[in-house]
């Protein structure tokens, strides 16, 4: 029998900065309410970085948390790849920071930029490094400071989101190239930049010179985002020849309650197999997913041999779901 390589995912870390932010905290600087909040968003509190905390400390963070769970070590990694739409610099990638500061050795080491989809568009990435044999440990890492782009006196927006970092390291599995197989087994990946006006950042280096703000028709993006997410979720799972209801576990990007609870019910997939950190750590882009997969690995639920769905939708509008067994 031919035995095919897979990419699968060794291990997965979390970080937050320890600074939290409640709703509370933010209807003293501009008008809105705890109850609005939680109603319309799901979302309680954040964390935000400190003043001299950059993007690639968080990652660095992260990533030391999934190579110990992989048990790996910096001098391993072959590949880095950083989602993040809030890098330290324009220039260098984050990527190559994280690389510093890891210890890494020279390796590949660059950063995607599809927002809050970035870390699925990432791994999809990583996993051509890994299933073709040019790299045999990636760390994968979403890292974004969203609190950095924030207009403070923008209800609709500066209470949606927050900072943090999450990572995963890849490495080839054998496999028997069945649906038993261990590994990234499928992914669909979307952009419709017909729609960037809907949710970009207005500054840049070549527009503005500035970094900008971050500027969102919120109830636009909302219409979009179930059906497309949907979409995305079905076109994976198909890609790797699983249904719907063998999924053990939904990690959604985590933007918004009622985005993520409105995908499960069209998709019908139960409640309780939805990983949920909307509450506690806001919208945190590229890093959300990742961090909510290290808290649910965590506290036990997630295990090794779960079939996964991810899914994610963001400034573009990008969205891509990936479906994996762990
Ligand atoms: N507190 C109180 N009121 C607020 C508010 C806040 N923080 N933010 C907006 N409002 C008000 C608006 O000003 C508007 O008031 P008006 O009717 O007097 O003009 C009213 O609430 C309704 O605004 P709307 O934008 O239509 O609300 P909504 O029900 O669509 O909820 C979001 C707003 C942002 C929560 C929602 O659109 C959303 O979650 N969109 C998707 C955002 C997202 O996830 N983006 C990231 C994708 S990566």
């Amino acid at each position: 029998m031919t035995r095919t390589v897979r990419s699968a995912v060794t291990g997965v870390g979390g970080y937050l900065p320890d600074n939290v932010v409640t709703n509370e905290d933010l209807a003293k600087i501009v008008d809105t309410t705890d109850a609005w909040i939680v109603e319309r968003t799901g979302i309680r509190r954040r964390h935000k970085a400190g003043p001299d905390q950059l993007t690639s400390d968080l990652a660095v963070e992260a990533a030391r948390k999934a190579l110990a769970a992989a048990g790996r070590t910096p001098a391993d990694v072959d590949l880095i790849v950083v989602a993040t739409t809030t890098p330290d610099l324009t220039f260098p990638a984050t990527a190559a920071i994280v690389q510093r500061k890891l210890g890494v050795p020279v390796c590949p080491a660059f950063d995607v930029q599809a927002v809050c989809s970035g870390f699925v568009y990432a791994l999809s990435v990583a996993d051509g490094f890994v299933a073709r044999g040019h790299a045999r440990c990636a760390l994968v890492i979403g890292a974004e400071e969203m609190t950095r782009l924030l207009d403070y006196t923008d209800r609709g927006t500066c209470v949606l989101f927050g900072d943090g970092a999450g990572a995963v390291v890849v490495e080839p599995v054998e496999g028997e190239g069945t649906t038993a197989d261990r590994g990234l087994l499928g992914f669909a990946l979307r952009c419709d930049g017909g729609k960037t006006d809907l949710l970009y950042v207005d500054g840049g280096p070549a527009s503005t010179g500035h970094v900008g703000h971050l500027r969102m028709v919120g109830n636009q993006v909302f219409r979009h985002a179930v059906v497309n997410i949907s979409e995305a979720i079905e076109a994976a799972s198909r890609a790797a020849g699983v249904e719907i209801k063998d999924i053990d576990w939904f990690i959604p990007h985590q933007a918004n309650q009622r985005i993520l609870q409105g995908v499960a019910d069209r998709l019908g997939i139960d409640e309780t197999k939805v990983v949920s950190t909307v509450a506690d750590h806001a919208n945190t882009s590229a890093a959300s997913i990742p961090l909510a997969w290290a808290a649910a690995v965590e506290d036990g639920r997630v295990k090794p041999g779960d079939l996964l769905v991810l899914e994610a939708m963001g400034g573009g509008l990008t969205w891509g779901a990936c479906t994996l067994r762990l």
